[in-house]
């Protein structure tokens, strides 16, 4: 594409839940979203990911649109309960050949398959047994991963342990809008540690397995104090700590942040855990980092923080995003294309040399079919647009951005949010599962062969 080094990475990018469906098929196993979606009153619109973009059979369509747009990767997730139905155990060999011909038709395709390990969906037996905060599950997902990588290594090279542990933590466990809808109050902290914890041990596993690129994909938060106040300064302060330092310090550097700790009121028995820290920060070969939008934080008035600083069932005490007057998507997310060299500033700040990858970002928009069946999504076209223009200034400021993924290849299930929301640069037809590139797609399509005419 005009303007990027020739061998910058182009994606989309997927996660099995919400596009596989077929989830009682070839042995695969429960997940909390099975759970979590099929319990009244948590999906807004009632729905579930029983069958969603039917991926599960039509993968081959689907890849074959990717390479009809000239992406030269995908990046999707691998549903942990299809490789070990019940978490652990005998590995299912039927999951494992799905994805190896979906690798394989990526292959085949001159698409490189970038794999997730954990896209949230954890098997129901391990959330049984206390999920994400018992330590346990952090051994179980390293053994998972490694036995995964074991066996697809030889047409999966890029691996990205966890998608967004700051999602699984504290919307899951905190907040409970996630599955498994749990909230724990500080105790979340717990499971965040697992999280990174399951993440370098699998790391440390994998780098004696078949040889490949290791990373996470961190979901970063771009900050603003909404003013220069003390309380608004310090607000932005401990929300930039609970969002992107209590992630990037343990995994790049070694260490937590005290004052995340301190503020969120677990400091006596984290500490307990600082041990796993060295395994925590086992070397990545990339990072992968998720951007949408960009915050503004409030805080009290009188700069005196009542509360701890931990998410809860309704936010956290003390402190609003109250946000600007800049355009917003229909996920209610303001646009803020600049928040993007901001989060890739945040990794390279502290590991230089480090690739990074902007391994999600897009935009929700109503979407509707024309009479002449296409789908004319300017707003989202405009959005990708500011957003790479962006990427470039970032690379031309030296930062070491080595790839885009556009989410998503296709509308999906949106989690808590069922299929109300569209993201794709593919339109779907939940009815017919039919596919229409919408003129988002068409623009990356007209961008990526105008660069590479050949192909
Ligand atoms: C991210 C998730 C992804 C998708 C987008 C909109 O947080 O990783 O699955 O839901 O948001």
């Amino acid at each position: 594409m005009e303007g990027f080094p020739s061998d910058f990475v182009w994606g989309t990018a997927t996660a099995a839940y919400q596009i596989e469906g077929a989830v009682t098929e070839d042995g695969r196993g429960p997940s909390i979203w099975d759970t979590f979606s099929h319990t009244s009153g948590n999906i807004t619109d009632g729905s579930t990911g029983d069958v969603a973009d039917d991926h599960y059979h039509r993968y081959a369509e689907d890849v074959a649109i990717m390479a009809g747009l000239g992406m030269n990767a995908y990046r999707f997730s691998i549903a942990w309960p299809r490789i070990f139905p019940s978490g652990s155990g005998d590995l299912n060999q039927a999951g494992v050949d799905f994805y190896r011909r979906l690798a394989e038709a990526c292959l085949e395709r001159g698409i490189t398959p970038y794999a997730t390990l954990y896209h949230w969906d954890l098997p129901q037996p391990l959330e049984d047994a206390g999920g994400w905060l018992n330590r346990d599950t952090a051994v179980r997902f390293r053994d998972y991963a490694a036995a995964t990588q074991q066996a697809l290594g030889d047409v999966i090279s890029h691996w990205i342990t966890l998608n967004e542990p700051w999602c699984s933590g504290f919307l899951g466990y905190a907040m409970g809008v996630h599955a498994p809808g749990k909230t724990v109050g500080a105790e979340a902290m717990r499971a965040v540690h697992h999280l990174l914890l399951g993440h370098g041990l699998a790391i440390q596993a994998m780098r004696e397995g078949p040889s490949g690129r290791l990373g996470i994909t961190l979901n970063l938060s771009s900050v603003r104090p909404a003013s220069a106040s003390a309380g608004d300064e310090e607000a932005a302060r401990r929300m930039d700590g609970l969002a992107n330092r209590l992630f990037l310090d343990p995994v790049l550097l070694g260490r937590y942040p005290d004052d995340v700790l301190e503020n969120a009121g677990v400091t006596e028995w984290f500490v307990q855990m600082s041990d796993d820290l060295a395994d925590i920060a086992a070397p990545i070969d990339f990072m992968g980092v998720n951007y949408y939008t960009r915050h503004t934080y409030a805080g009290p008035d009188d700069g005196v923080f009542q509360g701890p600083t931990i998410m809860g069932p309704g936010g956290i005490a003390d402190i609003r995003d109250v946000g600007t007057d800049a355009p917003r998507t229909q996920m209610d997310w303001e646009v803020h294309p600049d928040g993007l060299i901001d989060v890739v500033r945040l990794v390279s700040d502290r590991a230089p040399s480090l690739p990074v990858y902007i391994t999600e970002n897009g935009a929700a928009y109503p979407d509707e079919v024309t009479g002449e069946g296409t789908v004319d999504d300017e707003d989202r076209r405009h959005f990708f647009e500011l957003h790479l223009n962006a990427a470039r200034e970032a690379i031309d400021s030296g930062l070491p951005l080595r790839g885009y993924f556009a989410w998503s290849l296709l509308d999906n299930f949106e989690w808590a949010f069922g299929y109300s929301r569209r993201f794709g640069i593919v339109y779907v037809d939940y009815e017919t599962q039919q596919r229409i590139v919408k003129r988002s797609g068409q623009w990356f399509r007209d961008r990526l062969q105008a660069a590479s005419p050949d192909s």
